[in-house]
């Protein structure tokens, strides 16, 4: 899959600007504060229809305009899509071929990244919430069915919180019907998740093992109902927490139990990362869960994600970006961030395409340099 073209209307600090990619290496590069992640972001949004930042999408309207509007040219094979983002300050719109999407779920997964961001290092150390985002993230690119699912899922546990928030005495015989659907569909979410689990742990010892990482790392999926695997009795035991916490959750106006609070940790040849890990150790799995991602998209979607690598050395050092270009097979489109390009091997400089953020007086524009070869 390749990103052929993006082009941006007062989104951040772009007032019309559009970028013809190519389909292998590109570098972005600007001085601090020019742009770069700007343009990360609306490839992601396009892509998400969310930031990662958990932006409200107001503040990536150009400051003083009403809407933004994101397109993008997308080639997958032969066949070549065009996705758009519009948002006004009430609505906001996906298009694909130019006709509107009414539901995001069906709009997400037409285009698939994977980036590589300074905010990642939160990932592993960061609130369970961050996680939880990830995981529904990676697996609803890759599986529109489990969006569906989660949409589902969270909308029967707003009934059931709402239910028991607002009422003085609780209709046993509804919250119980409440509880089953919740945990038919919680079911479903544990399959899914484990599913994820098992197969990103397919490709981590590899990954981890060719980054020079010592040790074993395994990701480990944290249920608070605790079971440790799906099977036909997870539903079930669900159920079980679901009905035997009524009380509990009717005082607190939430639900304890479901995957809604679940959380992963990895492990380092036993050891919670989270928990005992170096800063260095930190970055190499996050490196290697996010490369994991890379097999997993291509094996799920026969295609290659696009890579996005914003602030190529800020966090990470030269050693492990050398292991991610290694990685990253040389057919896959990259889309890379970087102030200067000191220190980047010249034999890859020689077949990426370079843009050049210029800033005269406030007006953004990018320069592109001749393709090199
Ligand atoms: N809504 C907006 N309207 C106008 N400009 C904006 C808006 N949001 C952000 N900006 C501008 O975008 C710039 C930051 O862009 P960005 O974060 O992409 O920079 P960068 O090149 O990635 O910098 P760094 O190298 O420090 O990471 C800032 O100058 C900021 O003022
Ligand atoms: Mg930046």
């Amino acid at each position: 899959m390749k990103l052929d073209s993006l082009k941006l209307r007062n989104f951040r600090n772009y007032t019309k600007e559009k970028i013809n990619f190519s389909p292998h290496v590109n570098f972005i590069i600007g001085p601090n504060g020019s742009g770069k992640t700007n343009i990360v972001e609306a490839i992601y949004m396009l892509a998400i229809t969310k930031t990662y930042k958990s932006m409200k999408e107001e503040h990536l309207v150009k400051r003083d305009e009403d809407h933004f509007l994101i397109k993008g040219v997308v080639e997958r094979g032969t066949e070549k899509q065009s996705l758009s983002l519009y948002y006004d300050m009430t609505n906001k719109l996906a298009m694909i071929n130019d006709d509107k999407v009414p539901k995001l779920s069906d709009y997400i997964g037409n285009l698939n990244v994977i980036l590589f961001s300074p905010e990642d290092l939160n990932l592993i150390k960061g609130q369970p919430g961050g996680r939880r985002k990830f995981i529904n993230l990676e697996i609803g690119q890759i599986n529109r069915a489990y969006l569906k699912l989660m949409h589902e899922y969270n909308k029967v546990l707003k009934n059931r919180n709402e239910y028991l928030k607002n009422k003085k005495t609780i209709d046993g015989l509804y919250i119980e019907t409440l509880n089953e659907q919740l945990a038919e569909l919680g079911g479903q979410v544990y399959k899914y998740r484990f599913k994820f689990i098992d197969d990103i742990n397919k490709e981590l010892e590899s990954i981890f093992k060719s980054f020079h990482g010592k040790g074993s790392l395994v990701m480990k999926y944290e249920a608070n109902t605790l079971i440790t695997e799906f099977n036909d009795e997870s539903k079930d035991i669900l159920l079980e927490k679901l009905n035997s916490s009524i009380n509990q959750d009717s005082l607190r106006g939430g639900t304890t139990y479901g995957p809604h609070r679940d959380d992963f940790s990895l492990f380092l040849d036993d050891e919670n990362i989270k928990l005992s890990a170096s800063q260095g150790q930190i970055r190499l799995a996050t490196l290697a869960l996010k490369c994991a991602e890379i097999n997993l998209f291509k094996v799920a979607t026969g295609e290659d994600p696009i890579i996005l690598l914003d602030d190529l050395f800020s966090e990470l050092d030269k050693v492990k970006v050398k292991n991610i270009l290694k990685f990253i097979k040389d057919d896959s489109q990259i889309i890379i961030t970087t102030t200067d390009l000191d220190g980047i091997n010249q034999r890859l400089l020689k077949k990426s395409k370079i843009f050049e953020i210029e800033n005269k007086r406030g007006n953004v524009k990018i320069k592109t340099e001749e393709m090199r070869n």
